[in-house]
């Protein structure tokens, strides 16, 4: 007896798992196992034998079972404590980002600029990209013979022959939101209106769809100097750099008098555009105080308001600060360029925390 306590008492203390441990229970306390057939033996023995030999075997049985759950619970709490040290998860961990895709630099830059707009007091006004030609020509002086009208420029939307409804475009630029935004809230006014425009158009710098963001600011006596303070601020503030050279070009628009392009000193080396450095000039954009058939146009009354417009090309000052070489790669949705110009979907860009991160 001595023999077998020893054996399974062992054999518990090295049971490795529940399972090792149940099939030592079985092999002693089983229906078959070996105390319970020296048991079934006590039916044939003496009495007296019988008496002392059946106390001896359940005092083994008794010992052997305490062993058993002892063990069992010393078992479970190692499962416990191990299930605890693999599953731990350390909530305070940043989130991944890369997880969740990247914001293309048009989507950024059009946060950016939106933010630093907002700052100086434009909310953002918004049009429909089919637009009419009323909109997106007449209303702004563009007379029917002017060339922006004609087909190599403009995409215009098929009409079957008998409908009567007045022809349609892909809007040219940004500049019908003006019209739109004036008609509805009147003057003072101050907006911009970032969206998509389209024209026939395809090379490393061009694309048949491209972005602008329309500016607009109309109150008493806004003028040509407002412009140029609100347009070096926005380069200042949007480039983060201390200074920008700015070049401002007398033009020429119907919707403008008088009317300014602005060109913004930069560099192609090796492929590489920079900017702020080198001899080259990049056209970001068209400018101009708005004209009185314009505002005429939109309700509102020349005679008692003034104020500047431009159009900026959101694609051009995207490539510019993030020095992106070709603007077609810009709508390929190659995830690889995705990946190498995107950006963490989880910072938004402000003026006070940094616009670019
Ligand atoms: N709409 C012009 C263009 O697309 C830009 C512009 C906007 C010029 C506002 C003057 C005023 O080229």
């Amino acid at each position: 007896m001595q023999d077998l306590k020893a054996k399974y008492l062992s054999a518990i203390a090295n049971a490795a798992d529940e399972s090792a441990l149940e099939d030592v229970r079985l092999a002693a306390l089983g229906k078959k196992g070996e105390i319970s057939a020296l048991m079934a033996t006590l039916g044939k023995m003496e009495a007296d034998q019988r008496k002392v030999t059946g106390a001896a075997l359940n005092l083994l049985k008794d010992e052997i079972d305490a062993a058993l759950r002892a063990k069992k619970a010393a078992l479970g709490d190692a499962a416990l404590d191990e299930r605890l040290r693999s599953e731990w998860l350390d909530v305070t961990l940043p989130a991944r980002p890369r997880r969740m895709g990247t914001i293309h630099p048009v989507s950024q830059v059009m946060e950016e600029l939106t933010a630093i707009f907002a700052d100086m007091g434009f909310a953002v006004a918004e049009g429909p990209q089919v637009e009419s030609d009323w909109y997106n020509f007449d209303a702004l002086n563009i007379p029917p013979e002017h060339p922006a009208r004609q087909e190599h420029d403009t995409f215009f939307m098929h009409r079957a022959p008998d409908d009567t409804r007045p022809p349609h475009v892909l809007r040219t630029h940004t500049s019908p939101v003006q019209i739109r935004a004036m008609t509805e809230q009147g003057a003072p006014i101050r907006v911009i209106a970032p969206g998509r425009v389209y024209r026939m158009d395809m090379d490393q710098t061009h694309t048949p769809m491209f972005h602008q963001v329309e500016g607009l600011a109309i109150d008493r006596n806004i003028s040509m100097a407002n412009l140029k303070w609100c347009l070096e601020e926005f380069c200042r503030a949007f480039f983060e750099v201390p200074s920008v050279e700015l070049r401002f070009r007398a033009s020429h628009f119907p919707f403008t008098e008088p009317s300014a392009e602005v060109d913004i000193r930069c560099s192609w080396e090796g492929g590489q555009l920079k900017i702020g450095q080198g001899d080259k000039w990049m056209e970001i954009l068209g400018s101009g105080m708005v004209h009185p058939k314009v505002l005429t146009a939109a309700g509102v009354d020349p005679t008692q308001w003034q104020g500047f417009a431009f159009g900026m090309g959101i694609d051009r000052i995207a490539m510019l600060k993030y020095g992106i070489p070709d603007l077609r790669a810009f709508f390929e949705s190659d995830l690889r360029w995705l990946r190498h110009y995107g950006f963490a979907a989880l910072d938004m860009p402000d003026l006070a925390g940094g616009l670019s991160g």
